[in-house]
């Protein structure tokens, strides 16, 4: 039996399926990953564009960032984002755990999403705490000049968690309590080198869950896995949802 249906056999079988995504699931959605060798880090500082002290160094930094990282893409969901979306219909996978911030999962069809890394739904004007929605900071961004209406300030931080900012605690422990009640744990699309983050596949693994990665590449911590299909996530997840059903 191949590793797909390995997969499909363990998914169709458990009692509470849980899927952990990277930006590897959107890749096919045409948002560039980060690591990888046409990754963003390749492109882009995180220090200066995705941390929070870069971030009050100079906002428009970040915003420059963004522009490639979600808005020339236009992005939607990809065939992977769907037959996840999918299996939570079904009533097989309980939970979607998200390290990303483009609100793919949703736009599928997902309903029980936690966002570890946040979304870039809201933007909070720092200096006098007027909230934007994505769609009003859309076309700001096209002009390049991210200001506040109200005050003008630069300072507009969407609601993402920079590096050297925590987790969203509350957020933070619901993933860790569905990694400990998941008995099928899968991981798409993830180098799973960003911690907290990347502990909660082994906190699934500690509470016995059996663990599947999907992934383009190879990563570090394959060893962890009971199954592991290197693959395009958007061509993998769909084959394996036809033969759970
Ligand atoms: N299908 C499946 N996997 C893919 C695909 C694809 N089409 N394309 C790329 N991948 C894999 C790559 O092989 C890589 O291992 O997705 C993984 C993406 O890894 P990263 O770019 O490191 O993304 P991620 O793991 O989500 O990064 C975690 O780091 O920079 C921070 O906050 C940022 O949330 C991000 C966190
Ligand atoms: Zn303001």
């Amino acid at each position: 039996m191949d590793a797909i249906d390995r997969a499909a056999k363990m998914i169709a079988n458990s009692r509470y399926a849980v899927v952990f995504t990277g930006a590897g699931v959107s890749a096919e959605s045409r948002i560039p990953t980060f690591r990888g060798e046409n990754g963003l880090w390749r492109r882009f500082d995180p220090e200066e564009v995705a941390s929070i002290d870069g971030f009050m160094r100079n906002p428009k930094a970040f915003w420059t960032f963004a522009k490639e990282l979600i808005l020339k893409t236009k992005a939607e969901p990809n065939a992977g984002h769907y037959a996840i979306a999918e299996l939570e219909r079904m009533g097989i996978v309980k939970a979607v755990i998200t390290q990303n911030i483009d609100g793919l999962h949703q736009k599928a069809g997902s309903k029980r999403v936690l966002e570890l890394h946040g979304s870039l739904k809201f933007v909070d004007c720092l200096n006098c705490g007027r909230t934007f929605g994505w769609n009003d900071i859309i076309d700001k961004i096209e002009t390049g000049n991210v200001a506040c209406d109200e005050c003008s300030s630069p300072y507009l931080k969407p609601r993402i968690v920079f590096f050297g900012e925590s987790l969203p605690k509350d957020v933070l422990r619901e993933a860790i309590d569905e990694a400990k009640r998941s008995d099928v744990f899968i991981v798409v699309g993830s180098s799973l080198q960003v911690y907290p983050t990347a502990s909660i596949p082994f906190i699934a693994k500690d509470s016995g869950a059996k663990l599947i990665m999907i992934n383009a590449d190879p990563t570090e911590k394959d060893w962890l896995f009971d199954v592991v299909i290197y693959g395009k996530s958007g061509e993998i997840l769909p084959k394996i949802v036809e033969k759970v059903k």
